[in-house]
């Protein structure tokens, strides 16, 4: 079932019905909002208030300084329509529906909570859960998007996942998917297994690891080629956690990634190491503490693998 996420718009999609209540309750734990729904089925363990969708716009600002301002990659130069899946605080959506007005762009999360206040006349937005079938007609999308769901979509989903991406691209239509790796990396050796940066990534890896597949950025290019999608092009991007890099475009993206690295290491983990794995609210501050504090460290040069990829229906 898919529910309208912003009645300000009629929506396209004809099965469309309004928000259900239940998708809209949130539980608070230890100040932060977390969408009831989502953790009753567990669907996403990450908090939907203010403060996280603060984070992924910062986080968004870091990508385009990555991606060299560029939304889309793939050769589309005039899409007419667009789906975005899990399009969270509604950075990317919003900013493709602008720059390309006369597209239409549709979005698709399973929670609400963070919606943009101000929507593009052409941004359609929906609360689904992307771990079940797409409901869209077959052939109808230009572009399909989806960045950082690893955490959202279960582990035995991603094969059929892009499969119903393949069904609801047009002939020629592209994919473009991005996701981190959350293992931090350091070139030069200095991360130890005693460091609190590799310490934060084995515990978070395998808080989720039954139900989520976090190293999925590894394997899409050959779930996308496993699909049938053709022109399949993957790449890997270092993101530095930190402003350690001698290159001075690095160095800025690491500046302006810090604050967003501050706060993710306890909004990803949070649920999952103290709810989920009963980690004690002490030991969980201290890891964090430690994580933050080397990756500020430049001697270590921290940073995160960010896979990007993207693939062509034939
Ligand atoms: C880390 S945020 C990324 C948001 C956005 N794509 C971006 O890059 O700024 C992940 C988003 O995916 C949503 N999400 C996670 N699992 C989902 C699922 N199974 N179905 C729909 N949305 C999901 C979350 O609610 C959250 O808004």
């Amino acid at each position: 079932m898919t529910y309208q996420a912003s009645p300000q718009h009629s929506s396209p999609d004809s099965q469309t019905e309004s928000l259900d209540q239940q998708l809209l309750e949130t539980i608070t734990v230890q100040d932060r909002q977390y969408q009831k729904y989502s953790i009753d089925h567990r669907i996403s363990f990450v908090p939907v208030d203010e403060e996280e969708a603060e984070r992924l716009e910062i986080q968004h600002r870091v990508f385009q300084r990555v991606f060299d301002d560029r939304l889309i990659f793939p050769p589309v130069s005039r899409p007419r329509r667009v789906l975005d899946c899990g399009y969270g605080a509604g950075s990317w959506a919003v900013e493709a529906a602008e720059r390309y007005p006369y597209c239409e762009v549709t979005g698709v999360d399973i929670s609400p909570h963070m919606n943009p206040d101000d929507m593009p006349d052409n941004l359609w937005l929906q609360v689904d859960d992307l771990n079940r079938s797409f409901t869209f007609d077959s052939n109808w999308f230009d572009l399909v998007h989806s960045r950082l769901l690893a955490t959202g979509l279960n582990r035995s989903r991603w094969q059929s996942y892009f499969q119903d991406i393949r069904r609801v691209l047009k002939p020629g239509g592209w994919v473009q998917v991005v996701e981190i790796y959350f293992n931090v990396q350091s070139d030069n050796g200095s991360i130890t297994e005693e460091h609190g940066l590799r310490q934060w990534s084995a515990r978070f890896m395998r808080s989720l690891e039954d139900t989520k597949d976090l190293r999925v950025g590894t394997r899409l290019k050959a779930l996308m080629m496993g699909a049938g999608l053709v022109d399949v092009d993957a790449r890997m991007i270092p993101l530095p956690l930190s402003a350690w890099s001698g290159d001075p475009r690095m160095r800025e993206i690491g500046m302006a990634n810090r604050e967003n690295v501050k706060r993710l290491f306890s909004a990803l983990a949070y649920y999952p190491l103290t709810q989920r794995q009963r980690m004690p609210q002490e030991e969980f501050q201290a890891l964090v503490t430690e994580a933050a504090h080397e990756a500020d460290n430049p001697r270590i040069k921290a940073y995160f693998p960010v896979y990007v990829c993207i693939g062509r229906k034939p």
